[in-house]
């Protein structure tokens, strides 16, 4: 079971925060919303209850563990890459590619077009023994297909043994091209887009070949699919929706920061930035999203959102046990700005730090709110997807927006496809 909690009490009980009034107008609403989500029989929804997607990762996985890989390049962009990258920097070690007891292949991301990240993984990857897993729903991203031909081209003539192709079961150039070479495939479900698809192949693939237990990914993210449909629209996620909703239209706060306090969380962050940018940025609408991480940014950011215009909302993101921890050594006892921490733990430190974060930003008049989660592991990690994606998806709803299209990201794609050439563009 996953312990995930979510407060909103620093959106109400500080100054100029939402009334209760507020609050209960807005109920009907959600709970419209929640029914709309219940019948629209979305995918994301669907799919933590399925097994068929980790079955199939998880077998090919094998396969791929079993035959030696040494590296394995996973090349995809936005939501092709993001989860997937969020999954491996929070449920591994941090130096994962360093460590020779690891298990599993050195595991790599070819996300932008920028030569130098590319031909770095290129420089470091035995390419013999390197497989690629090319991921894109539409079949057509020019990143990741340069980012293809360029990987194609270097395995050589056996390509096709060492490659897999995750997209779509029937759009998109990648079919065709599986069927000409060979290449084994993998299904992202043609209801689930691209932001939404971390619990596919497209998450689940690359968590399976580094060892992850994709089953419990999946079993946390149905844990609240379920809580959700018993709660409605009193679920912690679906309120978040409305109390972010109503920091925006009615306060004015349309910055939304998350501050994650553990570093395996940075890509979280960045993962949710997608997600709540593209379903929600539409017809001048939504709020814009920021990822910090603590205590880090606490020396870089903290200051403008003391200070700084009143126009955001602070989600801290904060770990009740830490997967490992360190005890301060007590040294230097006689110099006070020193002494004092031995005897505690880095981990401590670090919650202490998150809670004076929430306590000074409340005494300060500024809203916060909290996503504590009780460990970082694939069951809590899966839990977090699926709550944000609800809790996106309910606000797709209350803004009166399409959460699910990104109309917005094809004009560029459009002079990109005319600039290089690509007929009938
Ligand atoms: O959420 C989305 O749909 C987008 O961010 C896509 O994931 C991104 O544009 C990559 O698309 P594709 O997977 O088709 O290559």
């Amino acid at each position: 079971m996953a312990t995930v909690g979510f407060d909103y009490g620093n959106l109400i009980d500080v100054e100029g925060g939402l009334g209760d009034g507020e609050i209960s107008a807005l109920r009907p609403r959600l709970q419209d919303a929640v029914e709309e989500l219940k019948g629209a029989s979305l995918g994301f929804m669907r799919i933590p209850k399925e097994t068929q997607y980790a079955d199939a990762s998880v077998a090919l996985a094998n396969e791929i563990r079993d035959a030696g890989a040494t590296d394995f390049v996973h090349a995809g962009i936005g939501g092709s890459a993001l989860g997937p990258m969020c999954v491996q920097k929070a449920l591994h070690h941090p130096q994962y590619n360093l460590i020779p007891s690891r298990g599993g292949p050195r595991m790599h991301f070819a996300e932008n077009t920028d030569p130098a990240s590319l031909a770095a993984i290129l420089d470091v990857a035995e390419h013999e023994t390197t497989w690629v897993n090319i991921v894109t729903k539409s079949g057509t991203t020019a990143e990741t297909m340069a980012n293809f031909l360029v990987l194609r081209g270097i395995l050589g003539d056996d390509y096709a043994n060492r490659a897999v192709f995750t997209t779509d079961p029937e759009k998109g150039f990648l079919n065709a091209i599986s069927e000409r070479d060979g290449v084994r495939t993998l299904p992202i479900p043609e209801d689930v887009g691209g932001r939404f698809s971390v619990l596919t192949p497209v998450g689940l693939l690359p968590a399976a070949v580094s060892g992850l237990d994709v089953n419990a990914l999946l079993a946390g993210a149905a844990q609240c699919v379920e809580e959700v449909e018993e709660q409605g629209a009193e679920h912690p996620a679906v309120v978040g929706a409305g109390m972010h909703y109503l920091m925006d239209t009615a306060r004015g706060r349309n910055v939304r920061v998350m501050m994650t306090y553990a570093d395996a969380l940075e890509r979280l962050a960045a993962w949710f930035v997608q997600l709540w940018a593209e379903s929600l940025g539409k017809d001048g609408k939504g709020t814009t999203p920021h990822g910090t991480v603590g205590t880090t940014d606490q020396h870089s950011q903290v200051q403008l959102y003391m200070e700084g215009p009143q126009d955001k909302v602070i989600e801290l993101v904060e770990v009740e046990e830490h997967p490992r921890d360190l005890d301060i050594p007590r040294l230097y006892e006689d110099l006070e700005g020193v002494g004092y921490l031995g005897g505690h733990t880095m981990g401590e430190l670090l919650n202490v730090e998150c809670d004076a974060t929430r306590r000074a930003l409340t005494e300060a008049g500024r809203p916060n709110s909290t996503i504590k989660m009780q460990r970082i592991d694939e069951e809590h990690l899966g839990y977090v997807f699926q709550a944000l994606e609800v809790q996106t998806a309910i606000s797709g709803s209350l803004y009166g927006v399409n959460a699910f299209d990104q109309p917005g990201v094809e004009a560029g794609k459009q002079i990109t496809y005319k600039r290089m050439g690509r007929p009938g563009y």
